[in-house]
């Protein structure tokens, strides 16, 4: 069976999620969003999303083995290909993810860095509105909704993330710099990582990416 498992690295706003989303639903992967996960046991008030909700407002990592273990346990029963969006995000992870991918058999065909230099990530991000309700994501700049603020899907009010106010994406952005950027090199050495242009069109992006996915 063809491996279509994959990771899609990249600084805060990259495009990530908006691309794990429309490859997941177009090619019947499963998305794993870590961050998506972290918001929503903080919106249940959980003890993870109370562990978490600090260090997600001051746009710091959630510590790894808080990390390694809600990965073990989104793969424990997984059985399609599978994108993970936003993890790993430090070396420590990635070691982690390398040995539990190892145990269940599950290589990874490749981990895709969208590459969008830091400017555009402060424009994208402070434009960016989301969807309360059920999650879609808008960006005032380049995919407004129809109505001011509404979401077109369900008609909920859109809200701004926690953290996307110009500190946290500059505190977000160094964090990326320093602990997630030295896995740019990780898995080059393994010669797994592909560059991809995220600037541009989304649709363009997502024509690049499966690229890869049917080479
Ligand atoms: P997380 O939710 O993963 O945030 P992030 O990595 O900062 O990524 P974003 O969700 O902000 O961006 P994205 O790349 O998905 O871009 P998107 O598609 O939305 O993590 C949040 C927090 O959780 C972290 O800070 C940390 O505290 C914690 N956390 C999560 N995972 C962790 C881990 N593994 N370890 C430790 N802590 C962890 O797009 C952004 C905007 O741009 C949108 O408005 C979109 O519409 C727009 N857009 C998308 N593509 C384009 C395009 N081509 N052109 C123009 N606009 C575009």
């Amino acid at each position: 069976m063809a491996i279509l498992n994959f990771v899609f690295l990249g600084p805060p706003g990259a495009g990530k999620g908006t691309q794990a989303e429309i490859i997941a639903k177009k090619h019947g992967l499963v998305k794993i969003s870590t961050g998506d996960i972290l918001r929503e046991a903080v919106k249940n008030g959980t003890e993870l999303g109370k562990l978490a909700d600090g260090y997600m407002k001051r746009g710091e990592l959630v510590p790894d083995e808080i990390m390694l273990g809600l990965i073990e346990e989104q793969l424990a029963n997984i059985d399609k290909g599978f994108i993970l969006d936003g993890f790993p995000r430090t070396v420590k992870q990635a070691e982690g993810l390398d040995e539990l991918l190892q145990k269940k058999q599950l290589p990874l065909k490749a981990v895709i860095l969208l590459d969008v230099p830091d400017e555009e990530i402060v424009k994208r991000l402070s434009a960016r509105r989301v969807c309360p309700n059920c999650g879609a994501v808008y960006n005032l700049l380049y995919n407004p909704p129809k109505n001011d603020e509404i979401c077109d899907v369900c008609g909920t009010k859109l809200v701004q993330r926690k953290d996307d106010n110009p500190e946290t994406i500059k505190r977000r952005l160094d964090v990326y710099h320093k602990q997630t950027a030295p896995l740019i090199d990780y898995y080059r050495a393994k010669e797994l990582l592909v560059k991809i242009d995220g600037t541009g069109k989304p649709e363009a992006i997502t024509e690049a990416i499966e690229e890869v996915i049917f080479k």
